[in-house]
């Protein structure tokens, strides 16, 4: 016999977006679009042109180049934040006010006193703040976290994240500044998570502008290591750990491919899917849960040749040379590289929407999680510019 169904269970849950630019409009909408119980009520973007293309394509019920509108429509349930964090305060506040719950990309803000402000907010009011610390949820993460649940401490771990800012088009400029608040908040978040630790201290240092090596000492003896750069290329990988136990190891390449060294509790080699795209070539999917990296490999070499011939590596501001690459990205395309592993980001909002929708607390990053993975980017700013250690204090406060 089947269990009644409880209806508000069913009640469909109407989410609010604000921002739909590259990354909003492939995974939050997409994710959003693709969920039964999820509707996309209010969508809001800074220029018409782009609210209406995104609207109409995910058939949003309303739509608007005011991001206040859809904070204030009673309609909507759950707010998703994506847009250039220089707004993600502002944002966060108002839909506190408002009592919705809200979902806000990283980093949650630009500094750690914007950042406190909106915790601080949000536990006064009871209003769930997740960060989009997407990371958490990947299938990958799953076998890392056992692990590390099973190892104890002290652990040694070393963190490569690498890209190839080259490949970046005048719009998305906004995402050369400081890859340490931009980008890196991820992996100070990830480690935490991994660790079930608080850093203490950070020592940085750049050998140019984002090209930084960055060690975090945790309060459990821990010890990370983590290597960023927008020198990297897009042909090898984006993200490599490597965690040292007790006489035991994991190694995880950006999400495709797991494996244990001396671990009797985990499996020595484990792949995993990649994530689908609308209106893309998605062959990956089933490729990088047969092939594991092998596949990863060959896609990247692939979008690495397309993007070098068609010179968007040589000029990214030049539309005729995005105009070459998307015919060398085949048709339908590949999607873009770094989204073709599953890193997490559609279980991560799923997750939340449901617990806020049922009033229960999401199990996400809070925003103290966004709070911490934003002081540990100031300290190792703070760190580079001044040549020393910086300690963090248990209240979070850099000394
Ligand atoms: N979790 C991840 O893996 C990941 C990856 C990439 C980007 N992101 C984050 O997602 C967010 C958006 O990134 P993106 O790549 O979509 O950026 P983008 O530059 O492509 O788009 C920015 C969007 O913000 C909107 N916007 C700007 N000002 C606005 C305003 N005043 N009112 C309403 N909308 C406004 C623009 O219209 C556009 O839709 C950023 O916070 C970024 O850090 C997260």
């Amino acid at each position: 016999m089947t269990e009644p169904r409880d209806p508000a269970e069913e009640k469909p849950i109407r989410v609010g977006v604000i921002g739909c630019g590259q990354f909003m409009s492939r995974q939050h909408i997409q994710t959003i679009a693709r969920n039964p119980r999820l509707v996309l009520q209010h969508l809001a973007a800074r220029e018409e042109e782009e609210v209406r293309r995104v609207g109409d394509r995910y058939r949003a019920k309303r739509c608007t180049t005011q991001w206040e509108d859809v904070v204030a429509d009673p309609d909507v349930n759950v707010l998703v934040v994506g847009v250039v964090p220089r707004l993600h305060r502002e944002i966060a506040v108002a839909a506190i006010e408002h009592g919705k719950p809200v979902y806000v990309e990283k980093p949650l803000a630009e500094t750690t006193r914007e950042c406190r402000e909106i915790a601080d907010l949000a536990r006064r009011r009871g209003v769930p703040v997740a960060v989009g610390f997407n990371r958490r949820f990947a299938p990958a993460t799953d076998l890392l976290h056992r692990a590390f649940r099973n190892a104890g401490a002290p652990v040694s771990v070393t963190y490569r994240i690498t890209d190839d800012d080259r490949v970046r088009p005048p719009a998305q400029n906004w995402k050369r500044q400081c890859r340490l608040l931009i980008e890196v908040v991820h992996i100070f978040d990830l480690l935490a998570y991994l660790l079930a630790a608080e850093p203490v201290a950070i020592y940085a240092a750049e050998s140019r502008f984002n090209d930084a090596s960055v060690v975090i000492e945790y309060d459990n003896g821990s010890r990370a290591t983590i290597l960023s750069s927008s020198y990297g290329s897009l042909a090898q990988p984006k993200e490599h750990l490597t965690a040292v136990f007790d006489h035991s190891a994991v190694e995880m390449t950006d999400f495709v491919e797991f494996r244990a060294y001396g671990l009797p509790d985990c499996p020595a080699l484990e792949r995993f899917a990649g994530r689908p795209y609308d209106d893309c070539d998605n062959s990956h999917v089933d490729a990088f849960a047969e092939r594991g990296l092998e596949a990863l490999l060959a896609m990247r070499e692939r979008y690495h040749r397309a993007m070098q011939e068609a010179g968007v590596l040589t000029d990214s501001s030049n539309p005729e040379s995005w105009r070459r690459a998307s015919l060398l990205l085949g048709n339908p395309p590949l999607p873009q590289i770094n989204y073709a592993p599953d890193k997490g980001w559609g279980r991560a909002l799923e997750v939340f929407c449901l617990a806020a929708a049922a009033g229960s607390t999401p199990p996400n990053a809070s925003a103290m999680d966004g709070h911490r993975a934003t002081v540990c980017a100031e300290a190792a700013r703070r760190s580079i510019e001044t040549g020393q250690p910086v300690t963090i204090d248990r209240s979070f406060d850099v000394t």
